[in-house]
């Protein structure tokens, strides 16, 4: 059967149909690749698969990542080092089995903080509550694109410290210590665009909004223009929420795109098990590709 998509938004998002990942083939895989380059968030829905085989799709995207420190510690699936449970289930001894419970979490790109982020991360839905949860994307690219010239030209000049203190959730990671002054804590300088280096195109490279700064600036000034920007990055027409169906594998590219996730009732469990492909690149030294 032939690889098809459909584009969920105008600017994000497709449905790639007519593939089953536990046996894809190298074929089969080139065939894709490109679908979620252009896209930037791939669905693809009804898949039956293992944690091994759920492995195997991921790792052909590059070398797999294992699971962050997050506040709650470290939650691989048993078996499968290199794959994360993203859970609110907990053992009889009400020991968390997975990371960030039930709550909302906020706007970010993963693990930003790093000087080479995560290249791309997966989930796979495998117990889902009757409501709520729903994971939201937004598109970096349109929203860089959607800014009245004058602001997307002032913004592409611009780095900002991204901030390795909090998770998404707004948990202290582990081995940080708190701290809300964006000069003094813990992170690291990346450009605020970024070419996004296997296709070329222009995209702001955001992070997470907390204890974010524009390092040159007052933090004031800096919050102001930070706020702004974040306006264009999380604004409808650049946004898409997807709403879990069980066996629904979603890829999204870490580089070009934000996600975050609605709270969900915590008597209900759910469950998604995720891949994290390494940072391929320095974003840095995207810039300078791009001035060569
Ligand atoms: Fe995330």
């Amino acid at each position: 059967m032939a690889i098809t998509s459909t584009p969920i938004t105008p600017v994000l998002g497709a449905y790639v149909h007519g593939l089953d990942l536990a046996g894809i083939t190298a074929e089969q895989f080139a065939q894709f690749y490109p679908i979620w380059q252009k896209h930037h968030v791939v669905v693809l829905r009804d898949q039956k698969l293992t944690n091994a085989q759920f492995e195997r799709f991921s790792a052909m995207l590059g070398e797999l990542d294992p699971p962050p420190n997050q506040g709650a510690g470290r939650k691989s699936v048993p078996g499968h080092p290199n794959l994360y449970v993203v859970s609110n289930r907990k053992s009889e001894q009400g020991e968390p089995l997975g990371a960030l419970g039930d709550g909302e979490a906020q706007w970010h790109t993963d693990m930003s903080y790093l000087e080479r982020p995560p290249f791309a991360s997966m989930l796979w839905s495998v117990e889902l509550p009757s409501s709520g949860g729903d994971t939201w994307f937004a598109s970096m690219p349109a929203a860089l694109r959607s800014m009245p010239d004058h602001l997307a030209t002032r913004v592409s000049h611009l780095s900002i410290k991204h901030d390795g203190t909090y998770d998404s959730g707004g948990n202290v990671r582990k081995g940080m210590v708190a701290n809300d002054d964006p000069t003094q804590s813990a992170g690291t300088v990346h450009p605020a665009v970024i070419v996004q280096p296997e296709t070329g195109e222009h995209t702001l490279y955001l992070g997470r909004r907390r204890n974010a700064w524009i390092p040159g600036l007052p933090v004031d000034e800096s919050d102001r223009l930070l706020d702004t920007i974040w306006g264009y990055a999380t604004a409808e027409a650049v946004t898409l929420r997807h709403q879990w169906k069980l066996g629904d594998v979603v890829l999204w590219n870490n580089l070009t795109t934000m996600h975050r996730r609605d709270a969900f009732p915590p008597d209900q469990i759910r469950t998604l098990h995720r891949s994290q492909i390494k940072g391929k690149y320095t974003l840095s030294g995207i810039i300078r590709q791009e001035a060569a």
